[in-house]
């Protein structure tokens, strides 16, 4: 080899600059092709790297993020759900609330596209460079538990108080026991006027007390998580109802009856089956 380019090489690895060294060959061809200007040539090359890792860092947040699935914003049909104000998205997409440690709650029934927007607004967070850490509720209050039972409350309730966004998704399907309550108010002061949440659940604020199991706790985690807040109220239609009754599985009666998720697959099960 060159030992010229051997030499690149070398400073590219001690740089870390991998990108460039991976295709140094090509690029010194091209800038030659393009007769390129020192300055042109030089902002090319580090524009490629800082792309490059830019695009290594998301893949890596998005790793450690553990979302349950990939849906973006611009998948999201905002004329399907017209009770989501899409300005009021748009302007959480910002990041915004990020930076003021504020909390977005998404309530709504099932299927409305809470987890969705959670997800959506997740990815927008690690696009800018944030830290975010996605747990269902049940788990969230079940590891903390575990870590407790296993002298390792402190831990566990930093690895969940360290990112710059928590989203704890499907709060109140499950309810949680009077431990797991205390648990995760502990987890809400950590995060309080710190870092940011984004929390979804079937039931609005004044059922929160039976979510917990205890009105009092319920009180101090909303009155915390709310403090510095935007809530989206979601109300309408199912978009898996939607699915399914253009999919044709649902007759026309039962569709028109259902606002319940679980009434609806047994229905849509019933159906099927009568059809098949
Ligand atoms: N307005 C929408 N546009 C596009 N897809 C949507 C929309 N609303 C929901 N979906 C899709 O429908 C499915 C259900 O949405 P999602 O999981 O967000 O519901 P949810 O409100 O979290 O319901 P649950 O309370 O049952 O968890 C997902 O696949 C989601 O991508
Ligand atoms: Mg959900």
């Amino acid at each position: 080899m060159n030992p010229q380019i051997e030499r690149l090489e070398g400073h590219l690895g001690r740089l870390k600059m991998y990108h460039t060294r991976e295709t140094l060959a090509s690029v010194l061809e091209r800038a030659s092709k393009k007769e390129l200007s020192f300055a042109d040539f030089l902002d090319e090359l580090l524009g490629e790297e800082v792309t490059a890792k830019n695009d290594k860092n998301v893949r890596m947040r998005m790793n450690l993020a553990r979302l349950p699935y990939v849906k973006t914003l611009e998948t999201f049909d905002f004329s399907f759900q017209p009770s989501v104000d899409a300005r009021q998205v748009r302007e959480l997409a910002s990041g915004r609330y990020l930076d003021a440690a504020e909390n977005v709650v998404l309530l709504g029934p099932p299927g409305v596209g809470k987890t969705h927007l959670a997800v959506a607004l997740g990815i927008k967070a690690i696009q800018q460079g944030k830290r975010v850490l996605f747990a269902s509720a049940t788990s969230l209050v079940a590891l903390l538990a575990k870590a407790h039972q296993e002298n390792r409350l402190e831990e566990k309730l930093k690895t969940f108080a360290q990112p710059h966004l928590l989203i704890v998704d499907e709060l109140g399907y499950i309810p949680v026991d009077r431990h797991g309550a205390n648990l995760f108010f502990q987890l809400v002061c950590r995060r309080y006027e710190k870092g940011s949440m984004i929390v979804t659940s079937n039931q609005r604020f004044g059922d929160w007390g039976e979510i917990f199991g205890d009105p009092i706790i319920a009180t101090a985690i909303l009155d915390r998580i709310l403090h510095h807040s935007i809530t989206v109220n979601i109300r309408g239609e199912s978009y898996r109802l939607k699915e399914k009754k253009r999919a044709g599985l649902l007759s026309k009666a039962i569709s028109s009856g259902v606002g319940n998720e679980d009434r609806l697959q047994t229905a849509t099960a019933k159906t099927a089956n009568s059809e098949g």
